[in-house]
């Protein structure tokens, strides 16, 4: 299969989230089962910079915007400078602040994605399916529905709590016709949503857990879609993420103070003195480490670790929390480290080495989010024999199984976090329980090839009855 993957970011050279991981791990493993996949994405500063041998594939004037396809083999990038040459992040400035032009910046990623997937396309290489993530890409399946002999469309949700929600008046320069400003297109609430449009128009709806593909369709979780979702449940199935295993290998890291494996498990209590060392804890491997590491936001119910911290903090144990993110929740956080000195380290940072080094150091990783489309922090730990205590929600419930592998809580409340940390601890102080859990938890597969595998099934099938 000849597969476009259209994404707003992509890592290592850019990633806010678990997308950018998504975003290079998948093409890879679907490349490695033999498909022909190509990655397209904004040419930001950091992009360039790591790819000076992209050269030129074609000159492009869309939207009013002049810009550069730059070929560089497996990736495809827009350079655009008006667009994209800035300081800051791929959706907000260094302050935080969106880009108040993002609908022109993900509206030319849609618009070229659309043009290299149709007949007019300035390249050779002709995709027979063009696979859109998140809201950034929405509108690619809307204007791809304009080009003849056109790519099948897949739409997949990261998240559907972010959708691209703008004024109708951004229509005119996204050159959209009227006729797509419908309830069966792009309008939502009187506003033009670039996700309604995506999962309007794809001819095919995924999301990263079968879980989170049943959540979406109620309306607790359906951020005000579930009812285009239910219409389209025929269209709609769930993937579960899996993990890149060559990155996050407790056998190969780099980052560790001390690599170790399943059989080899003394090892790992080197990492945990180096992670109470490296956040001023107090070292004493006899007290729980309990780690965490997310974007600050309501999503991961980080409130409920700063709400649940004495209480955790008094078991006894320790808290090891790396992220970023909202004000309120950075200084709730900060005022609990500073009220703990010496058993609460906080980084408040993105630092993909820490982020490392808690999932080898920590002795269980908390995961209580409200909703997660799948997580990826909860198989990282799984693999590094660190064991998480998870709220029962969309990729959570699919990929840790309560009392062989993690911990499972039912309701967002700080009492219910603390109380699963209880019973984990339990395990815990019991050295044969706790061994067997760890080494059930390291032995699961959460590769890409299966989940590859499925897209794979879905792009063929897709491709049977392609679109003429
Ligand atoms: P989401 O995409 O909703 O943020 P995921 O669990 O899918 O959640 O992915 C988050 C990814 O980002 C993981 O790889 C996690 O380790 C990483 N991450 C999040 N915050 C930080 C941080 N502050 N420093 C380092 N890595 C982080
Ligand atoms: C989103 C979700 C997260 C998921 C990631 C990759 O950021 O919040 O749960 O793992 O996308 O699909």
């Amino acid at each position: 299969m000849r597969v476009l993957f259209a994404t707003p970011e992509c890592a290592p050279l850019t990633k806010t989230g678990g997308l950018g991981d998504v975003s290079a791990a998948l093409p890879a493993a679907l490349r490695a089962l033999g498909h022909d996949v190509r990655v397209l994405l904004p040419g930001y500063p950091a992009v360039l910079g790591a790819l000076p041998q992209a050269h030129e594939a074609a000159r492009l004037e869309l939207l009013g915007e002049q810009a550069r396809l730059l070929d560089a083999g497996e990736l495809l990038l827009i350079d655009c400078p008006a667009l994209y040459l800035r300081d800051g992040g791929p959706y907000q400035d260094a302050q935080g602040a969106d880009w108040p032009d993002n609908p022109r910046r993900f509206g030319l990623l849609s618009r070229v994605a659309a043009l290299l997937s149709g007949g007019a396309s300035p390249l050779e290489w002709r995709p027979q399916v063009l696979h859109c993530n998140d809201w950034p890409c929405g509108l690619a399946p809307v204007y791809l529905s304009f080009e003849t002999s056109r790519a099948a469309a897949v739409m997949t949700v990261h998240n559907l709590a972010f959708q691209g929600v703008f004024d109708p008046a951004w229509l005119r320069s996204l050159a959209l016709p009227v006729a797509t400003f419908s309830i069966e297109g792009v309008e939502f609430y009187g506003k033009l949503s670039f996700l309604k449009g995506g999962l309007a128009y794809a001819d095919a709806i995924t999301t990263v857990s079968p879980t989170y593909a049943r959540e979406i369709q109620t309306e607790e979780l359906g951020c005000g879609l579930d009812g285009l979702l239910r219409a389209r449940r025929d269209a709609l199935s769930g993937i579960a993420n899996g993990i890149d295993t060559d990155a996050w290998d407790p056998q190969r890291d780099a980052h560790l103070a001390q690599t170790y494996g399943r059989w080899t498990l003394e090892r790992k209590s080197a990492n945990k003195e180096a992670l109470q060392r490296r956040l001023g804890l107090a070292v004493d491997a006899g007290r729980p480490l309990l780690g965490t590491v997310c974007r600050f936001t309501e999503q991961k119910g980080i409130d409920l670790v700063a709400e649940a911290a004495d209480e955790l903090l008094a078991l006894p144990a320790q808290l090891a929390i790396l992220g970023t993110g909202e004000r309120r929740y950075e200084e709730a956080l900060g005022a609990a480290a500073a009220r703990h000195a010496g058993s609460l380290g906080l980084v408040v940072g993105f630092d993909e080495a820490l982020a490392h080094l808690i999932e080898a150091g920590a002795d269980l990783f908390l995961m209580p989010s409200r909703f997660e489309p799948c997580g990826l922090n909860q198989m990282y730990s799984q693999r590094y024999g660190t064991l998480p205590v998870a709220r029962s929600t969309g990729g959570l419930a699919d990929t840790v199984s309560d009392g062989e592998t993690g911990f499972l809580f039912q309701r967002a409340t700080a009492a219910e976090l603390a109380a699963a940390v209880r019973r984990a601890l339990e395990v815990w102080r019991d050295a044969r329980r706790w061994r067997d859990m760890q080494r059930r938890a390291m032995e699961r597969d959460f590769s890409w090839a299966a989940p590859a595998r499925q897209y794979a099934a879905l792009y063929s099938r897709l491709a049977r009855w392609q679109p003429a």
